[in-house]
C-alpha cells in the first residue's frame, strides 16, 4: 500500500512515468488533469467550467478540484494506493489531501518531484501528442508511438493539446512557480520529498525514480 505524489512543471514527465510507476507499485493512476479533460469532452457542467481556466493556463479553483479528485479516491480501485499526477497543487489542495487521507489512517509516503529546465519542458510540450481515449503522451521526437497518429496502448486516436501553444505554457509555468512550488517545501519539510533529474532519457528517468523508492522501502 504507497501513496505517491508526482510533482513537476508543465511537461516535467508526470504521466510518461505514470503510466510505468503505476504499474510496478499496483496502484491506482489519478491525474487531475486527464479528469478535467475528460470531464470536458462529455461536456459535463465540470467539464465546461473547468475548460475556462484550463484554456487560459490557469489553475480550476481549489474547491472544484479538491471535491472532483477526493470523489475519484473513494472508487475501489484505489484502495491499494494511489499514484496522484498533476494533484496536489497547491496548499490547500496537499492539506485537504492530507485530512482526508489521516481521516482513513492513511498518509502520502512519498513526493517525487521530477526536475526538468524551463526551456526543454517548452520543446516537450510543443511536440507532444496525447491519446483522446487513454490519454497516453507521446512526443514527435522523444517518444513516438507506433503507428502515426495511433496510441500504442488503445489505439485511440492522437491530438495536440489546445493548452500546448507557447503562450499558454509560458502561462502554465508561471502559474508553477508561483502557486505549486510551494508544496515542495510543504513534502519536503514532511521528509517525503525525493528529487529526480528529468531531464535525461525517459528510461533513465523511470530507473531512477524505482531505484530511490526501493531505497526509501529498504
Ligand atoms: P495537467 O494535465 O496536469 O498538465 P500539467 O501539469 O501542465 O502537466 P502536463 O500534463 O502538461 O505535463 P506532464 O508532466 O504530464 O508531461 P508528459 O508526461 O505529458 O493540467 C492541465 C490543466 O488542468 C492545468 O493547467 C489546470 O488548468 C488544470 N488542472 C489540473 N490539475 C489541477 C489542479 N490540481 N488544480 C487546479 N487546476 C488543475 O510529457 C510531456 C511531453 O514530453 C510528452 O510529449 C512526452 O512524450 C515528453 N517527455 C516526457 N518525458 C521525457 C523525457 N525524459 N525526455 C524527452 N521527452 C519526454
Ligand atoms: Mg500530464
Ligand atoms: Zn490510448
Amino acid at each position: 500500500m504507497m501513496n505517491v505524489v508526482l510533482l513537476g512543471a508543465p511537461g516535467a514527465g508526470k504521466g510518461t512515468q505514470a503510466a510505468t510507476l503505476t504499474k510496478q507499485l499496483g496502484v491506482a493512476h489519478v491525474a487531475s488533469g486527464d479528469l478535467f479533460r475528460r470531464a470536458l469532452s462529455e461536456q459535463t457542467e465540470l467539464g465546461l467550467l473547468a475548460k475556462s481556466y484550463m484554456e487560459k493556463g490557469e489553475l480550476v479553483p481549489d474547491e472544484v478540484t479538491i471535491d472532483m479528485v477526493l470523489e475519484r479516491i473513494r472508487q475501489p480501485d484505489c484502495a491499494a494506493g494511489v499514484l496522484f499526477d498533476g494533484f496536489p497543487r497547491t496548499l490547500s489542495q496537499a492539506k485537504a489531501l492530507d485530512e482526508r487521507l489521516a481521516g482513513e489512517g492513511k498518509t502520502i509516503d512519498k513526493a517525487i518531484y521530477i526536475e526538468v529546465p524551463e526551456e526543454a519542458l517548452v520543446k516537450r510540450l510543443s511536440g507532444r501528442w496525447i491519446c483522446r481515449d487513454c490519454q497516453t503522451p507521446y512526443h514527435e521526437v522523444s517518444s513516438p508511438p507506433k503507428v502515426p497518429g495511433r496510441c500504442d496502448v488503445c489505439g485511440g486516436e492522437l491530438y495536440q493539446r489546445a493548452d500546448d501553444t507557447e503562450e499558454t505554457v509560458r502561462e502554465r509555468l508561471k502559474v508553477f512557480f508561483s502557486q505549486t512550488l510551494p508544496i515542495i517545501d510543504y513534502y519536503e519539510n514532511q521528509g517525503k520529498l525525493l528529487r529526480v533529474d528529468g531531464d535525461r532519457d525517459i528510461d533513465e528517468v523511470s530507473s531512477s525514480i524505482s531505484r530511490l523508492l526501493q531505497t526509501e522501502r529498504a
